[in-house]
C-alpha cells in the first residue's frame, strides 16, 4: 500500500500496535536495488508488519550534490516492495516532512546533530552537514512509524554507526539490525548511484572492492601496519580514479587506528567518471 501522508501511516501503525504486532522500518531514498531488497527481505522475515520509507531527503544533500538528478522510480519501487511482502511504502513529499517553510529555508528546523568526533571524518569531511540531515530525517521517521526494529546496510557503515550512537544517546526505543553489503558478482557494491556509471566506469569502479579485498588478504597473511596496508592500494589506482580517502578505523567507535586488528573496518571513497563511490570491509570477517 502506497501512503504519502504522516497521518495515514500513524493511523495504520496504531491499528497494528493494538493487535500486538511487531513493526519493522526500512528507511530508503528509493531507486531500490538488491541491496535495499536484502534489508526489506530481512524485515519481512523478522517483523509482523513492514514499512519501507522512500524519501529523497533534501536536507542531507550538500550544495552542488545530486539532489535534483537523484534517481526517482517510485512506481517500480512500490511494485518491488509489494512483491516482497511490504505492508506500507511511505513516500512523503518534502513539504509533508518539513512543511512549506522549510522548503525555502531550513533556519526554522530542529536538527539532530551527531557528535563531531563521528562526523569530522570519512564522508562527513567532504559532505558537511550530511549526517545532521540523515539523523534528523531518520529520527523523524522513527517518531512517525515507531518501529520495533529498523534495518540499515553496512554499505553506509559510517551512517550505521552514527545512527546506532543516536539511538543509544537519545534512548530511542528501536532495535537496529545491521545488514551485510550486497555486491554484484564483479565485486562492485550495489548503489543507486551506480546508475550514473558508464560501462567503462563500472570496470574502473572495481578498484574499490579490489583494494579492500587485497588489504584484507594482506591482513590475513599477518600485515597489521596500516601504512604498509595502505601502500598496497596504489597498484589498483590510475588516472581514472580520484581517491578521496582510504581509512582504517575501529568499527564500533570510528577511532582511527595505526595497527589493524579484527575490529578494524577499512573505508574507501573514490570518484570514478565523476561519480562518488564508497565501500568498506571489516578485517575480522570470515
Ligand atoms: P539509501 O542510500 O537509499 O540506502 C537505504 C539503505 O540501504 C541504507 O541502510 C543503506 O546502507 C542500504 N544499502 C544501500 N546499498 C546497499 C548494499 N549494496 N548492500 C546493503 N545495504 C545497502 O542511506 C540512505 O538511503 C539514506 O541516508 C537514509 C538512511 C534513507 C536517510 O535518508
Amino acid at each position: 500500500m502506497l501512503i504519502h501522508t504522516i497521518k495515514e501511516v500513524r493511523e495504520q501503525v496504531k491499528e497494528w500496535k493494538k493487535l500486538g504486532l511487531t513493526v519493522g522500518l526500512v528507511p530508503t531514498m528509493g531507486a531500490l536495488h538488491n541491496g535495499h531488497l536484502s534489508l526489506i527481505k530481512k524485515a519481512v522475515e523478522k517483523c509482523d508488519r513492514v514499512v519501507v520509507s522512500v524519501f529523497v531527503n533534501p536536507i542531507q544533500f550538500c550544495p552542488g550534490e545530486d539532489l535534483e538528478k537523484y534517481p526517482r522510480t517510485l512506481e517500480a519501487d512500490t511494485k518491488l516492495c509489494d512483491d516482497a511482502g511490504v505492508n506500507i511504502v511511505f513516500a512523503p513529499s518534502p513539504a509533508e516532512m518539513y512543511g512549506e517553510n522549510q522548503m525555502r529555508t531550513n533556519d526554522f528546523l530542529t536538527y539532530v546533530i551527531p557528535p563531531f568526533f563521528y562526523v569530522n571524518k570519512l564522508c562527513g569531511k567532504s559532505r558537511v552537514g550530511h549526517f545532521d540531515g540523515v539523523c534528523t530525517v531518520v529520527n523523524k521517521l522513527f517518531n512517525i512509524v515507531q518501529p520495533d526494529f529498523t534495518f540499515f546496510g553496512e554499505k553506509d557503515a559510517q551512517q550505521l554507526i552514527i545512527i546506532q550512537k543516536m539511538v543509544k544517546d537519545l534512548n530511542i526505543p528501536v532495535e537496529i539490525i545491521p545488514c551485510p553489503i550486497v555486491r554484484e558478482e564483479s565485486g562492485l557494491a550495489l548503489s543507486s548511484r551506480n546508475k550514473y556509471l558508464s560501462d567503462e566506469d563500472k570496470i574502473h569502479a572495481l578498484a574499490l572492492s579490489k583494494i579492500l579485498n587485497n588489504i584484507k588478504n594482506c591482513y590475513k597473511k599477518g600485515i597489521t601496519d596500516v601504512e604498509a596496508l595502505k601502500e598496497t592500494a596504489y597498484q589498483f589506482l590510475d588516472e581514472h580514479h580520484d581517491l578521496e580517502y582510504l581509512e582504517f578505523m575501529n568499527q564500533n567507535d570510528l577511532e582511527e587506528t595505526t595497527k589493524a586488528d579484527d575490529t578494524t573496518r577499512v573505508f574507501i571513497a573514490c570518484k570514478v567518471g565523476g561519480v562518488r563511490l564508497i565501500d568498506n570491509i571489516l578485517l575480522g570477517e570470515k
